[in-house]
């Protein structure tokens, strides 16, 4: 109850909601309680030992945040330490994550009251940024979070997965393409996602742990699949790219129509990258390959002989909220020279509203501090989230109503130094 007090005195509202249902991190033997709110507002079918024991993997007790009814659990959520990949660099951040409210609980705060606890924790740590990734696009924007980058899927039939040859490529010679057992080659594909990280941002670093659940493959969640299998990309110098993938054999009427589900593809160059898809693309006995979150700026579409043929749908990726917004703001790279003053309006983090000067050279480290100034563009919190990975553009959030231009010239200064190339991508779900 203390710490629902103290939740509820910093977040200035809710005061109701969390006296009703105080706030506290879990201790390990609450697990089960805890687990369960997500399974049932999951609707999740399989044992739910299979996915306590798969979330224990990367849980942090310190980071739970647990809505109780009295000895109840009703509501969950957590937060996982993450180092992300920004513009330019890599920037502490909370990923939150098992946000859940018990059915015939809903819709009287809970949740609210959660995400305010769990982002009071996060900004408390010195993490500048939030990030998570949404079940439905509706629910986090009242609390500040813009959708800071998106992703594609794709379904790829038999025959139509023919690759351009290659104009230019690396000096190196094509790689050797093997299969491993994912649990064998954590170290290979850790080497090569840390060199994929290091130039895009989105991605979360991934230690032991999350390498871990990254292979973590337990049979109920395969849905007829294979097992999950690796292919490495590599040469005498080491690896170069690899791809998670299951497959299916299925038939009809004596004709083969398999499944390829590509989980995970990162190639470190255009060689490896071309070396991996061609080897999926055309596996005997497949009707069709699915490709699940690939980027915005995946360089495949642009191989394909067919762009139109990989029947890409776009789906929002991670949303990101800035918990500290002249701290996050100055995490960052810029790709152009910018001087601006932004005005921010936050109403569920008060003390980030207000007038910041943003000055960076491009591609230099950036300063970012609060002024009197007269304000040059006015941003909401989201769109600052939104804009902050460097791949949703300011012009089109202001054209959504959510920036505004106070001086002739300074939205699109601003949104030049914000854009970044590669696209931000998050490559996995947490
Ligand atoms: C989503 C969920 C956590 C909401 O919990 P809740 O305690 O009912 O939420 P709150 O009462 O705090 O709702 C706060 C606001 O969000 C809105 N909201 C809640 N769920 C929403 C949804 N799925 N889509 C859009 N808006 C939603 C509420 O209507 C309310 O709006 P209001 O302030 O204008 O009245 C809960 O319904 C749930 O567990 N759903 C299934 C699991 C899930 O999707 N979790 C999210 C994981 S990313």
């Amino acid at each position: 109850v203390k710490l629902s007090r103290q939740t509820a005195a910093r977040s200035g509202t809710n005061d109701k909601v969390n006296q009703a249902y105080p706030i506290r991190a879990i201790e390990p033997a609450e697990f089960p309680a805890f687990y369960e709110v997500g399974y049932q507002a999951f609707n999740s079918g399989w044992p739910p030992e299979v996915g306590r024991e798969l979330e224990l993997l990367t849980f942090e007790f310190d980071r739970s945040a647990a809505a109780f009814d009295g000895e109840q659990i009703v509501g969950s959520a957590c937060a996982y330490t993450f180092q992300l990949s920004v513009p330019g660099g890599v920037a502490a951040a909370g990923g939150i994550s098992a946000v859940s409210v018990l059915p015939t609980r809903r819709r009287r705060g809970i949740m609210s009251g959660l995400i305010r606890h769990v982002l009071t924790d996060i900004g408390s740590r010195g993490e500048a940024i939030a990030i998570l990734w949404a079940s439905e696009p509706g629910i986090y924007g009242r609390f500040g979070f813009g959708c800071a980058s998106e992703h594609l899927r794709y379904t790829i039939r038999r025959g139509e997965g023919a690759l351009l040859p290659a104009v230019f490529t690396d000096k190196k010679a094509a790689p050797e393409i093997s299969i491993g057992e994912p649990g064998r080659q954590l170290a290979a594909m850790a080497a090569v996602y840390a060199s994929v990280a290091a130039a895009r941002p989105g991605l979360p670093a991934r230690d032991d742990r999350w390498w871990q659940a990254a292979v973590a493959d337990p049979e109920v969640y395969r849905e007829g699949a294979s097992p999950l299998r690796c292919l490495i990309a590599a040469d005498g110098d080491g690896p170069r790219g690899y791809a998670l993938y299951s497959s299916r054999g299925k038939w009809d009427d004596g004709v083969p129509v398999g499944e390829v589900r590509v989980h995970e593809l990162q190639a470190t160059d255009q060689q490896a990258g071309a070396a991996l898809w061609t080897d999926l693309l055309t596996r005997d006995l497949i009707g069709e390959t699915h490709a699940w979150a690939r980027p915005v700026d995946d360089p495949l579409r642009e191989m394909l002989v067919d762009r139109r043929r990989a029947r890409a749908q776009l789906a929002d990726g991670l949303w990101v909220r800035l918990v500290d917004v002249p701290a996050a703001l100055s995490q960052r790279r810029y790709a152009r020279e910018v001087d601006v003053v932004i005005e921010v309006t936050d109403t569920v983090i008060p003390a980030n509203a207000g007038r910041y000067r943003l000055q960076a050279r491009a591609g230099g480290a950036a300063t970012c501090a609060p002024t009197t100034a007269a304000a040059a563009v006015t941003a909401t919190v989201q769109a600052l989230g939104a804009g902050y990975l460097g791949g949703m553009r300011l012009g089109t959030l202001a054209a959504a109503g959510q920036v505004a231009e106070e001086r002739p010239g300074a939205l699109l200064e601003l949104s030049a130094a914000m854009s970044w190339d590669p696209a931000p991508w998050c490559p996995f779900v947490f």
